[in-house]
């Protein structure tokens, strides 16, 4: 059985055929767990992700217990329409338990990710951390927040009016009134070092009029991931297992 839902109905021949264009497609812009890739229908580019087919384990929960990463993202894409990019459509393979699964976008035509300013000393990187904070400070007053807010997730495109940034990889996100400690752990993924993170840290303190405890406690938040993730590597290491 195919689950689906559609933006409009005008992508139902594209939606029924998504195994074959996705198939045909040649543009991969990531291949790793997921495949993701540029697809053409109507003469526009879409992105189409195709999730990893789940372990038989997660197959069952995905079918009776919990909704699939491709529902959760098309559903939390229409609740956050000013932030990601568009969502399009989501198909589920269900025979009889989740096989694969497909969310299609529009292309976000970004110039680049948030890996630029953090790790490739890009020549405007204060503006662009500045311009983040605010971005940032829009979700939270939204009461959104995005659990996996690594740099590869945050697309940007420089504009004439500025910045212009959109998150993706958008299926674990909750929905509710943010407490300080919850905002402040949001920081924390992005690998930054620490004069970047104040440089972050600062902006969005100031339009959300928080003080120093606030910059404080996103650094020692960013700091313990860091330390968490070291260990666990080293661990991996010494297993053998890396
Ligand atoms: N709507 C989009 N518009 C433009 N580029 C996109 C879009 N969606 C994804 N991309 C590109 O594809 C890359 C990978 O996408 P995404 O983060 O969804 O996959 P992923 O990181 O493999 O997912 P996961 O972390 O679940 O394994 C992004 O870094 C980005 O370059
Ligand atoms: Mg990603």
């Amino acid at each position: 059985m195919i689950k689906q839902q559609l933006a409009s109905a005008d992508y139902k021949p594209f939606a029924e055929e998504i195994e074959r264009y996705f198939s045909q497609s040649s543009i991969v812009l990531q291949d790793d767990r997921n495949t993701i890739k540029e697809v053409e229908f109507n003469n526009i580019i879409f992105v189409v992700k195709s999730y990893k087919v789940p372990s038989t384990i997660n197959s069952f929960i995905y079918t009776y217990l919990k909704k699939s990463k491709a529902w959760r993202a098309y559903e939390y894409g229409l609740k956050i329409p000013q932030f990601t990019p568009k969502v399009i459509a989501r198909i589920e393979n269900f025979n009889p338990r989740l096989t694969q699964s497909y969310l299609i976008c529009e292309k976000f035509d970004a110039d680049f990710n948030m890996q630029a300013p953090l790790f490739k000393q890009h020549p405007d990187k204060k503006v662009i951390f500045e311009e983040f904070a605010k971005f940032v400070f829009a979700l939270h007053k939204n009461n959104v927040i995005h659990h996996d807010l690594s740099p590869g997730n945050i697309l940007i495109k420089k504009s004439d009016q500025g910045y212009i940034f959109k998150i993706i990889d958008i299926n674990r996100m909750s929905f509710e009134v943010l407490s300080t400690k919850q905002k402040a752990k949001n920081f924390s993924k992005l690998w930054a070092d620490n004069e970047d993170l104040s440089t972050i840290l600062k902006a969005y303190a100031q339009v959300a009029n928080l003080d120093q405890k606030f910059i404080n406690l996103g650094l020692f938040f960013n700091q313990r991931n860091k330390d968490r993730k070291n260990r666990k590597l080293k661990i991996k290491k010494a297993l053998g297992l890396c």
